[in-house]
């Protein structure tokens, strides 16, 4: 009590431009919670744009504004950084969703393809964005679904995780044609969504044996996807990479296909086909980065605080990022870490459940090619379509 009280004189002295009304300090498991009264002609954002001023003035980890209401905002503060040390492990939590790491309001951070279906992975090297691929890795192999990798960097990434890899492509060509077969595998399940009049793969109308095998896509280092060429072979490879990966991106979260974008860069300098499929990731991780504007690029136009957030990444801290989710508000997190053996016995473990490449694309005709028509009746699959 005597601590909070000597808390609350400190927090005081705290000049945001007129002393700041302090309501009751609430201890909570990472620092303490408080709301203050706005003075007249004060808004919430006067408080955003000092919070970093308040934690150095407060001596804490940092203060963020969580809530406001008329004439209140409710600042909670954190002591230490909680991603210090990230301790849990990688937790397989449900279908599609694997939980990867720690929020830095001590709340776990999960990916979960069934409410964001696409996701941005982007940092400097060494930043950890493979330390993430592999969390997903160990958390999606004891999972009934396929994984798929593209692996650009000559294979050195995914091969270890072959094991349980429905199909892995380390050449361009060869992404090229894995994305042909993806992109047959939604024209087989439109068709099949056509059949029983669903508009996605999850509807509860179509029955459970019919219901297909989810696919999820891991992609290390997309630029080496969109480097121009000189060659014309090369130059139609590049373009019907962009295309068919931009398809899949459109029409995946529908028809059960989701997508893992890692890379160092992703600016339109790679290409128009690099603008249109950032668009289509929503979920961002921004891992640190070297130029404000790869930060940019993958945090958009979020509050400024992100992209600062972001640039104060520590390179002592590998696998922190700047992190946007299913509600869009940002947040920093830290994978758990997992090292490629880790990952590679996993794998192996739970190769017995890796479907046939095979079986996932019977039927199909990999023709690479959609009519613009098939494209309108289902890039917006209705939510209320998703079972609970
Ligand atoms: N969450 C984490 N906790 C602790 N260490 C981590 C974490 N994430 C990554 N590391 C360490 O940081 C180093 C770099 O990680 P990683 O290989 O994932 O980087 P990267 O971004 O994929 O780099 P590159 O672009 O060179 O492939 C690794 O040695 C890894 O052990
Ligand atoms: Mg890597």
């Amino acid at each position: 009590m005597v601590m909070l009280m000597k808390q609350r004189r400190k927090l005081r002295r705290v000049d945001v431009e007129r002393a700041p009304r302090l309501g009751v300090i609430r201890p909570t498991s990472l620092g303490f919670r408080i709301t203050v009264r706005l003075h007249d002609g004060q808004t919430p954002e006067d408080y955003g744009r000092v919070l970093d001023k308040l934690s150095h003035a407060w001596k804490v980890h940092s203060v963020r504004l969580v809530s406001w209401k008329p004439g209140k905002v409710t600042l909670v503060a954190t002591l230490t950084d909680p991603l210090e040390s990230v301790t849990i492990p990688v937790l397989s939590d449900g279908l599609l969703r694997v939980r990867v790491g720690l929020l830095d309001t001590g709340d776990p951070f999960t990916v979960d393809f069934r409410t964001v279906p696409h996701w941005l992975n982007v940092g400097a090297t060494q930043s950890g964005k493979s330390n993430l691929a592999n969390d997903l890795v160990v958390g999606l192999a004891p999972q009934p679904v396929a994984l798929v990798g593209f692996d650009l960097k000559g294979g050195v990434e995914f091969t270890p995780y072959e094991a349980r890899m429905s199909a892995l492509a380390t050449e361009r060509a060869e992404c090229a044609d894995l994305l042909a077969d993806l992109v047959g595998i939604i024209k087989d399940r439109m068709a099949l969504c056509r059949r029983h009049r669903v508009k996605n793969i999850w509807h509860p109308r179509l029955p459970e044996v019919e219901r297909p095998t989810p696919i999820v896509v891991l992609v290390d280092e997309v630029a080496e996807l969109f480097l121009m060429a000189d060659k014309k072979k090369e130059q139609d490879e590049v373009s019907a990479v962009a295309t068919r990966l931009l398809r899949v991106a459109q029409l995946g979260r529908a028809f059960g296909i989701y997508l893992v974008v890692c890379g160092q860069r992703v600016g339109s300098d790679l290409g128009p086909g690099v603008t249109a499929l950032r668009a289509q990731l929503t979920g961002r991780i921004c891992h640190m980065v070297n130029d404000e504007e790869t930060a940019k690029m993958a945090l958009g136009d979020m509050d400024p605080g992100a992209l600062v957030a972001a640039r104060k990444i520590s390179p002592a801290m590998p696998g922190t990022a700047v992190v946007i989710g299913s509600e869009g508000r940002w947040h920093r997190m830290r994978s758990v870490h997992v090292t490629e053996e880790q990952a590679e016995a996993a794998a192996a473990t739970h190769a017995h459940l890796t479907p046939a490449w095979a079986d996932l694309t019977a039927g199909t005709t990999t023709t690479g090619d959609l009519d613009l028509g098939d494209l309108e009746e289902f890039t917006a699959p209705d939510l209320e379509d998703l079972p609970v």
